[in-house]
């Protein structure tokens, strides 16, 4: 039993370690849900497999974060990486560990790492002179920066640094990872990725500032305690601490790993600075550093202030988690840039997975039912053997495809075999078999295509867990689908006899505008769309009924400008002219002029309303507030 372990192919795939500072969006997801695939992947072919996530605890961004909430570091590190656990448990992440940086064997390793390369002198102490900047961490030269001090990777400002700091020996590196990248040339995937860091390094390394002194979140230096470690020396170690270096030796069954999932945004950390202190460590180098692309919203960028991101949580709530998994895969190449919209996820999950996939286990098992009560055996010998020769050339698409990290095209592999066999279906017409009594072709053609979905369910195992499983379910296995080996799903012909349990479908048909609507109300704004609206107190001077109208009084307002503004309001029914005037009300002052009855209005009052009756909000201590006075 040991034996047959030992032959296992190792494979050790990562995801970055998220910052703390923040709850998890839908970037996050997206490259844990990558590593995930993988690592699924991986173990459905065989080989002996771990996967790491984890999280980013030290340094200055999280300490300001945690400063402005009011909490201590670890505080808010305790509870953010809660978040981050539930969501990858929720996902359906399939994780081996989950690795903190405040953990004790990283801090431990992180020192020694340190201490070797010191001893080794490829550390030395310096004072670092220059610019930081705090959210992405990173270090920045002159001219980099610009006139406006802006950082050159995320466009904020950047902040002057003068400190006494060790140094990395990065320079040194620079012939050394040149020739190691000439030799690996798929050590950066995607190509364009590869050759930007080529020409990055060919442009020369500056030494690496690799400790701080001006605030104290952050592993000590060990021999030098008024010095943190710098975040990245301290983050990129997770890759090998948390696997048991350097105390622990089934660390040398594991490293190398074999892909570090990172997104385009820290791909220099982990093509350049990462490789340069695994060789100063003497220690083999990763085998792929695959950087996919950076996803937008709706055609923006994702951010706070826009308030437009994408929590998975809340889509995970709306549309079955599958889903999710399967449209980030899906929608956009491996690698570019992508954009989430909900109608595109409502799209896709409407056209593939309720159409083309969960139709065709439907109709099959109704079929089956109705034909064969549930019963589907192999026939003794099968003439038409066309969806099993294409099952086997679609697999050597689709292993072809994770090989090289092209998941969406893997995906759309498996979606153009699933439209095979609904046409298998359509040209074969079982319900024809069925009614002219041609039994032995009726008990083919359904052999095959029950077959085909015993295949389909294994090929989407590592996308879609929850799927496969049910489908799994429904075709009438009760051993778990995890304990079948590839080649069970690549022979066509595995099973002899099932009986299939027909249950609920897959995936529910998803009507976009309902959906849409109902979001709209459920959507929270953020307080910078609230303070679009410009509400201001008014007075009112004059009101009088706007003839040949039933609703409308034309209202003359002191809204603090120069002049009176003229508002119509649809307030007849409710109130007397004279009844209105005197009093403060509040309006939106940035309204478009609409003409009403011919007359232009310049803004909108506010009123509740409540089925027959109408209040005017007021303002009731006109003593002190003039009007015009600004309203939030
Ligand atoms: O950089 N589109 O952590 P982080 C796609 N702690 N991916 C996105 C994304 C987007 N809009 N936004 C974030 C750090 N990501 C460091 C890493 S590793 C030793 C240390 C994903 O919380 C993407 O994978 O800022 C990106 O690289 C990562 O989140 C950055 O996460
Ligand atoms: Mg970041």
């Amino acid at each position: 039993m040991k034996e047959k372990k030992m032959e296992k192919n190792r494979y050790y795939i990562t995801t970055p370690i998220y910052y703390v500072n923040d709850v998890p969006h839908i970037g996050h997801s997206y490259t844990t849900i990558a590593a995930d695939t993988l690592a699924r992947y991986k173990r459905f072919i065989g080989d002996d497999l771990f996967f790491l996530t984890g999280t980013d605890e030290h340094g200055q961004k999280i300490q300001k974060t945690a400063q402005e909430k009011g909490v201590t570091p670890k505080e808010l590190a305790d509870s953010v990486v809660k978040n981050f656990k539930t969501l990858w448990e929720k996902l359906d992440i399939s994780n081996d560990f989950f690795v903190r940086t405040t953990d004790d064997y990283h801090i431990k390793c992180v020192q020694e790492a340190f201490k070797r390369i010191y001893e080794k002198g490829d550390i030395y102490k310096g004072e670092y002179e220059g610019w930081y900047c705090v959210p992405c961490e990173s270090y920045h030269s002159e001219n980099d920066i610009g006139k406006n001090h802006i950082c050159p990777d995320c466009g904020r400002a950047v902040e002057l640094v003068k400190e006494e700091s060790y140094f990395f020996k990065l320079s040194a590196y620079r012939d050394r990872l040149l020739e190691f990248y000439e030799n690996n040339p798929d050590f950066v995937v995607p190509q364009t990725r590869y050759n930007e860091i080529k020409s990055f390094v060919k442009g020369g390394l500056r030494d690496l500032s690799i400790t701080r002194t001006s605030f104290d979140w952050g592993i000590k230096v060990p021999f030098d305690k008024k010095h943190v470690v710098y975040v990245w020396f301290d983050a990129l170690l997770n890759y090998i601490s948390a696997i048991g270096y350097p105390f622990d030796e089934k660390f040398w069954q594991i490293w190398p790993a074999d892909v570090h999932f990172v997104g385009k945004d820290i791909l220099k950390f982990h093509a350049v600075y990462w490789p340069a202190f695994l060789m100063a460590l003497d220690l083999p180098l990763p085998k792929h550093i695959v950087a996919h692309g950076w996803w937008t919203v709706d055609g923006k960028k994702m951010s706070k202030s826009l308030g437009n991101v994408v929590d998975p949580n809340e889509m995970i709530k709306k549309y079955p988690k599958d889903a999710y998994r399967y449209f980030l895969l899906r929608n956009v190449p491996f690698g570019l840039d992508g954009d989430f919209s909900e109608k595109e996820l409502i799209g896709r999950i409407n056209a593939e997975l309720v159409n083309d996939l969960g139709n065709l286990l439907n109709r099959t098992l109704t079929m089956a039912e109705k034909y064969s009560n549930s019963i589907v055996e192999k026939p003794n010998n099968i003439q038409d053997d066309s969806l099993n020769k294409l099952s086997v050339e679609t697999y050597k698409k689709i292993d072809a495809d994770m090989n090289r990290f092209r998941f969406d095209e893997a995906l759309s592999h498996i979606f153009e075999f699933i439209r095979a066999v609904n046409k298998y279906i359509t040209v074969k017409e079982p319900w024809t078999l069925k009614k002219q009594n041609r039994e032995q072709e009726l008990k083919e053609v359904m052999y095959n295509v029950v077959s085909s979905l015993v295949y389909i369910s294994g090929m989407l195992l590592a996308f879609m867990p929850d799927t496969a499983k049910e489908m799994w379910k429904q075709l009438g296995f009760t051993k778990n689908i995890d304990t079948y080996p590839l080649s069970f799903f690549l022979n066509f012909h595995s099973i002899d006899r099932i009986h299939i349990q027909k249950g609920d479908v897959l995936f529910e048909k998803i009507e976009a505008d309902k959906k849409q609507k109902k979001d709209k109300k459920e959507e929270k704004i953020s307080i910078d769309e609230f303070f679009n609206v410009d509400l201001r107190t008014a007075k009112i001077l004059s009101a009088e009924s706007v003839e040949k109208s039933k609703k409308l009084i034309k209202l003359k307002v002191d809204a603090g400008e120069e002049k009176p503004r003229t508002l119509v309001a649809g307030l007849k029914e409710y109130y007397k002219p004279e009844e209105l005037v005197g009093k403060t009300i509040v309006i939106v002052a940035n309204l478009k002029p609409a003409k009403l009855m011919g007359i232009e209005s310049n803004g909108m009052l506010l009123a509740a309303k409540d089925g027959k009756s109408l209040g005017l909000l007021t303002v009731s201590d006109t003593d002190n507030i003039k009007p015009g006075s600004k309203i939030g």
